[in-house]
């Protein structure tokens, strides 16, 4: 293996001294009232400070996009003050942060919201399952955001971003993937609109860029990263559409001219995830690579040898593992001296305290 994985880039104003990210990841520890880090999640951070770069687990920007128990927030005093040990436990290892920011739209349940319903762009029921304190249950109709809210989601996601470089974080990701807010206002399926933010292209990812610009008034957009994952499909609520391609397309043509540090593109690679889907494209990187001139981080189901063959191909100019580095805190060192990876427990995703969070060792 030639290794490229453990040369430096550049990312906008991220100088990685690897091409290992480590991608977003919900662990739900943050399990105080306030939904502040604490001081277990530093150190979880700090012992996968070896990343080039850590995008955090996402954090919700405002009560309204609340969607899972014990994830962090950062829209108050004590978050940010939890975050503040984050980010100095990583900075102190050596690393570089990011925090990506949060709205889980109808990804919620009202469960979160005083018994009230989920925000959404259209009061369509996404048919899904979702964590609730007390177990799963299924989703609700939510309920559709008017202009003036759409404008409070914009301003919760600028403020967001302010509260981010406040708690000392390198920069920003917006979480515009998953079936979350952002990504239900780009999808037809979900967004139903007839107002400036439905119909259209242009117009269903007007919220996108309203919130790019906001946030770019807080950090400079060679700080701000952005997620899609344009081939999620029969999950979350969404399926691939035949107008899908062709969104992306657009969003990511007009990303280009902010100078953004990097679009994180997300691979198929959950099973049967084409499938019934109507204008797939199996490999994304190599669909939006020529369309970008920003940099790409790819990412989804990747082993150290896949991710080579990516970066050697020209595909992306960094990937991001998961769940390898919940398992493996040390990946770039494992990657460096060609050691086993180890598996990951599955169960303690979302739960376990310090078990199956903090206790996978490093090389010796
Ligand atoms: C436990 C878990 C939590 C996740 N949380 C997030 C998240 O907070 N934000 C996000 O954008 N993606 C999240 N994802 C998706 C991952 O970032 C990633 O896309 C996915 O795990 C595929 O990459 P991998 O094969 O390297 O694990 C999560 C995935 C897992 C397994």
């Amino acid at each position: 293996m030639s290794h490229r994985l453990l040369t430096p880039a550049r990312l906008g104003a991220f100088e990685l001294p690897n091409r290992l990210v480590m991608a977003p990841l919900t662990r739900c520890r943050a399990d105080n009232p306030e939904f502040a880090p604490t001081p277990l999640m530093a150190r979880y951070y700090a012992q996968r400070a070896s990343a080039g770069l850590i995008v955090s687990e996402a954090t919700i920007v405002s009560p309204q996009g609340r969607g899972y128990p014990y994830t962090p927030g950062i829209w108050s005093t004590a978050q940010v003050e939890g975050w503040r040990l984050v980010t100095d436990a990583v900075h102190v290892a050596g690393g570089r942060i990011v925090c990506q920011l949060w709205h889980c739209g109808r990804l919620s349940l009202p469960d979160f919201h005083d018994g009230q319903p989920p925000v959404a762009p259209s009061a369509i029921n996404p048919e899904w399952n979702m964590f609730s304190p007390t177990g799963m249950k299924p989703t609700v109709t939510p309920r559709a955001l008017s202009v003036e809210e759409i404008a409070g989601v914009v301003e919760d996601f600028r403020s967001a971003a302010r509260n981010a470089v406040a708690a000392g974080f390198d920069g920003v990701e917006i979480h515009s993937s998953n079936g979350y807010l952002i990504h239900q206002f780009m999808a037809a399926c979900s967004n139903r609109r007839d107002d400036q933010y439905g119909g259209s292209v242009e117009n269903r990812s007007r919220l996108l860029f309203e919130i790019l610009d906001a946030v770019g008034c807080e950090l400079t957009f060679d700080r701000v990263g952005f997620r899609l994952n344009p081939m999620m499909n029969r999950f979350h609520g969404l399926v691939v559409e035949p107008d899908t391609v062709p969104t992306f397309d657009y969003v990511v043509r007009r990303a280009n001219d902010y100078g953004l540090a990097y679009l994180h593109l997300t691979e198929p690679y959950l099973p049967n995830q084409l499938e019934g889907g109507v204008g797939v494209i199996e490999e994304v990187a190599r669909h939006f690579r020529p369309l970008a001139t920003m940099p790409i981080v790819s990412n989804g189901g990747f082993d150290p040898a896949r991710a080579e063959a990516f970066l050697s191909e020209g595909l992306c100019d960094a990937v991001a593992f998961g769940r390898l580095f919940i398992s493996n805190p040390d990946l770039p060192e494992r990657v460096a001296r060609g050691a086993a990876l180890a598996p990951w427990d599955m169960e303690r995703f979302y739960q376990g305290g310090e078990a199956g969070y903090i206790d996978y060792p490093a090389l010796p």
